[in-house]
This record gives structure tokens, C-alpha cells and sequence, in this order.
């Protein structure tokens, strides 16, 4: 299972890499807009920052809706570095674009994915990976996580390569029920991902381990 960071902060990035656990990097339009990059030769140059730092794939969305404008714009934004994946919504023309690129041996994630038929074109598309997401699923009170497991079962049963990455994870717990469903990716924020790393059993006994040492040790 491969553990993706879904940010543009360059800070948080680097926490989760020095960590030792982080297989790649999502962002959108509004991340990077959270971030207050602005220009296209800003937004490149954050991209290629990113890729500086981590070592898998790093999702760059296009901003096109149009097919010839989503390969001009995504063409532009692989050239950038070997690790960006092109990030691509599920509209006709973003299923096009997919088949063009997965044809010229380019990665792309197909994100703005909410149901099992987006998920199906998007695979015979040739995504590299394709983006459900669950925390705005479960916004609108639909379980985003049994849509998951179906895109899992669907996938395995055909033998499709494309990798479910679970996206809009809103909290730790999601992690553990992405798991659970079999999702090859999850992309969370760094809170969610740190907060795997808490237990108050964990803490009281290291609390009493230490304590004990300290007794005999000074
Ligand atoms: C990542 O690929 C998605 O763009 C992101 O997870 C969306 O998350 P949100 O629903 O919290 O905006």
C-alpha cells in the first residue's frame, strides 16, 4: 500500500518524507491555491521543487476541460521532471487525453472520480491511477469507502493495472477502512497520516517504561 501526501506545502511535504514513509505527492488547483502559488511559472517551478523532494509520483492537474488543450498543458507539465503524473478529471475529453497519454507511455490519475462506471473508463482508459473520492462522497451522505471496495473487486476481477488511489481522505480512520478495502494508494493530509502514529496505551507505557528506568538510574 503506498502512501501518498495530498498537499502543495512544501513544510508538510518534507515532515512526511523525513518520516521514511512517503511513496508520493497529490495536489489540485485549490491546494496549490492554499499555498498562494499563482502564475504558471510559479506553479512549474513549485511542481519541480516537490519532485526535488520526494521520490515517487507527484500529481500535477491540468486546468484545460478541452482534449487538445488538456495534452498541450499536460505534455508541458510531464516535460517538468520524470516523477509528475498527469492529473486529469473524469469529463469525456479528460478520458481521451488518458488513452492518448497511457498510449505514449505517460502516467496520468484520473481524479474527480465518484462512482464504479467513472472508475471502469477510467482503467480502459490506461489511468495509472485513478482518484475516488471519499470524504466529499461522504459529505453528501453516500459511503465513499464501499465505493472502494467495489472499484477494488472490479479491478482485481478484471486484472485492470490501474491503481486505486483513494483521495479526499478527511481523517486517520479513513486510512485504516482504505486499507481494509484493498486501495493501492491513499493520498491524505499529514494529520491523517501522523495520526496513525497515536495510541494512549502507547504513550502511558512509555511513560512507565521510562519512569522505571529512571528509578534505578537516577
Ligand atoms: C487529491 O487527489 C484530491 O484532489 C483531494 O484529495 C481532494 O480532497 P478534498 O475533497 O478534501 O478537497
Amino acid at each position: 500500500m503506498k502512501f501518498f501526501i495530498d498537499t502543495a506545502n512544501i513544510e508538510q511535504i518534507k515532515e512526511a518524507q523525513d518520516l521514511g514513509i512517503l511513496d508520493g505527492v497529490t495536489t489540485n488547483p485549490s491546494l496549490m491555491a492554499k499555498e498562494g502559488i499563482k502564475g504558471d511559472e510559479n506553479i512549474k517551478n513549485h511542481y519541480k521543487n516537490i519532485c526535488e523532494i520526494v521520490d515517487g509520483d507527484v500529481s500535477a492537474e491540468v486546468i484545460s476541460v478541452d482534449y487538445e488543450g488538456m495534452i498541450k498543458e499536460g505534455e508541458s507539465l510531464a516535460a517538468l521532471h520524470p516523477q509528475i503524473t498527469i492529473k486529469i478529471p473524469m469529463i469525456k475529453d479528460g478520458v481521451k487525453a488518458i488513452k492518448y497519454f497511457s498510449d505514449k507511455g505517460l502516467k496520468t490519475n484520473c481524479t474527480l472520480v465518484f462512482s464504479a462506471g467513472q472508475a471502469l473508463l477510467a482503467a480502459k482508459a490506461g489511468a495509472t491511477y485513478v482518484s475516488p473520492f471519499i470524504g466529499r462522497l461522504d459529505d453528501i451522505s453516500s459511503n465513499g469507502i464501499e465505493l472502494i471496495a467495489q472499484i477494488v473487486d472490479i479491478y482485481n476481477y478484471y486484472g485492470f493495472k490501474t491503481e486505486v488511489l483513494a483521495a479526499s481522505i478527511r481523517h486517520t480512520q479513513h486510512i485504516i477502512q482504505c486499507a481494509e478495502a484493498g486501495a493501492d494508494v491513499i493520498t491524505a493530509p499529514l494529520n491523517a497520516i501522523l495520526g496513525l502514529l497515536k495510541h494512549p496505551l502507547t504513550d502511558a507505557g512509555l511513560e512507565k517504561f521510562l519512569a522505571d528506568y529512571h528509578k534505578l538510574n537516577g
